[in-house]
């Protein structure tokens, strides 16, 4: 059920911490362990320093012993349908298949669904990875 992964990432948007741009995001990812881990973007004095709600997700994730992205909702109250950035992309594509659904929101629910694929096509790619 996406609904459930869209109410996360709506919740966690509320711990944004972004007075510079006062632009909350949210995102919440479903792991291969079956738990939801969220983030909001955290902002700095020092602009450059400050990142997206989609690492601070992937950082509760990675910590919460979870390696792989089954599915994930982005939010952001001032833009319905806020697609993850480019960085946020490749970030995501670490953890995710081609398959992956990325659900992207508006206040009331999933308003689009997309795969990693359709999200960043011609990924980087090396024998590495
Ligand atoms: N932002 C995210 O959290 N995720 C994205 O994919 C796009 C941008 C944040 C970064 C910054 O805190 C604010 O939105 C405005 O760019």
């Amino acid at each position: 059920m996406s609904h459930d992964l869209f109410e996360a990432a709506r919740g966690a948007m509320a711990f944004a911490h972004a007075p510079y741009s006062k632009f909350p995001v949210g995102a919440a990812i479903r792991a291969e362990d079956g738990k939801v881990y969220t983030g909001a973007n955290i902002e700095n004095l020092s602009f450059p320093q400050g990142w997206c709600a989609e690492p601070t997700a992937i950082g509760a994730m990675i910590m919460g012993g979870a390696k792989k992205i089954v599915e994930m909702a982005v939010i952001a109250e001032k833009l319905p349908l806020c697609p993850p950035c480019g960085g946020c992309r490749q970030k995501i594509s670490e953890f995710a298949s081609k398959e992956t659904k990325i659900y992207l929101c508006d206040e009331a629910g999933v308003k689009k669904t997309m795969t990693m694929e359709e999200l960043l096509p011609f990924s980087f790619e090396t024998e590495l990875g």
